[in-house]
């Protein structure tokens, strides 16, 4: 770049600007911008490098400060990327509104509740029973969403240790079908199986991946209507270093601007979607049982993603590296 003129190495506007507004102005300028359509953001700081020490000079030979200072002819112009950070400072944001809404429902629920009750409590002994209830199932609800964001700031953290082991890949998907079998019933959802290469031994915390699969199949069977089918299966993907498991549902599927949105914590696709008998405390959601998920899997080296088509179904596919099965 030696040699070149400044607007020869940076085009955007806005920077040269900044630039030349110090020029002219013969002093430290700032700048700071965001492109909104891309999310880029940027700082730009001009100083006249010859400020002090020409003054200084000034005031020595006598000459009047001003008049030096229209011979600068050095400046340092530092740029620096602002969009990780801003990028963070808008998760951050999103996130705490997003927590706020999601205890302030239950608890909205919960001071109605007993003000209800406090009516009845003398004059109506069943309808207080039943105000009762209603009480325990939001702050069982609430208790839900506090234990699972605890859970999920401890993956993210990395203290929860995952413990490693060879386990078949058969064994983790007919393990949490026979669990979620009887909610699928519920649900009048069919479950079926896909399984190749079964047998295959992958490195994992079965545990934690069974609370995957459980996740995953949860959501499929939630998002599909009675009569669907919700398919679990598994096959070792091309080269044979992992293995591969995906839940496919025939539910409502997700739109494409939403598809990259759901593995964040508490996204929630237009939730007028799911089942009417999934809604309420408890069922509802809070829009972090994908994002658990994708930390789960990721510790494990693996990936997660979701494909989907509006109308026909979505498919949630993961990975897993398959075990070293050394002779050691
Ligand atoms: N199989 C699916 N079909 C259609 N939409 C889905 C499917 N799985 C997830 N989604 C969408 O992605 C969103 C995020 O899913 P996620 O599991 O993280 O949250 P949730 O199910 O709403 O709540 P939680 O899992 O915490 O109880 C859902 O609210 C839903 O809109
Ligand atoms: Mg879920």
């Amino acid at each position: 770049m030696q040699g070149l003129r400044l607007d020869q190495v940076v085009h955007d506007q806005a920077i040269l600007q900044v630039v030349q507004d110090s020029i002219s102005a013969d002093q430290p300028c700032k700048g700071e911008q965001t492109i909104d359509a891309s999310g880029t953001a940027w700082k730009v700081t001009v100083t006249p490098l010859e400020h002090a020490q020409r003054n200084m000079q000034a005031e020595l030979e006598g000459v009047a400060g001003h008049e030096a200072a229209s011979h600068y002819t050095y400046f340092v112009v530092a740029i620096e990327d602002l969009t990780e950070l801003r990028r963070l400072e808008r998760v951050r944001r999103d996130f705490i509104a997003n927590i706020s809404h999601e205890l302030r429902t239950p608890l909205a629920s919960v001071r109605l509740l007993a003000e209800t009750l406090e009516e009845a409590i003398d004059t109506d002994r069943d309808k207080a029973q039943m105000f009762l209830e209603k009480i325990e199932n939001e702050v069982q609800h609430l208790n839900g969403l506090v234990s699972e964001l605890l859970e999920l700031s401890r993956i993210e953290s990395g203290l929860v240790p995952m413990v490693i082991e060879p386990v078949q890949a058969e064994h983790l998907v007919r393990e949490v079908m026979a669990r979620m079998l009887p909610q699928a019933q519920r649900h009048r959802v069919m479950l079926h199986t896909e399984i190749k290469e079964g047998n295959v031994l992958v490195a994992a915390d079965s545990k934690q991946i069974a609370r995957v699969l459980v996740n995953l199949i949860h959501n499929a069977i939630k998002y599909t209507p009675s009569g669907g089918t919700v398919t679990i299966g598994t096959a070792l993907q091309a080269g044979g270093q992992v293995q591969r498991f995906f839940v496919r549902d025939t539910g409502v599927g997700i739109r494409p601007e939403e598809l990259p949105r759901i593995f964040e914590r508490f996204y929630k696709a237009d939730r007028a979607r799911s089942k009417t008998d999934f809604i309420g405390p408890g069922g509802g959601g809070s829009g972090l049982g994908l994002a658990i998920a994708r930390h789960v899997v990721e510790a494990h080296g693996g990936r997660i993603t979701a494909e989907s088509r509006v109308g026909y179904g979505s498919t949630f596919t993961f990975t897993l590296p398959v075990a070293q099965r050394g002779n050691t």
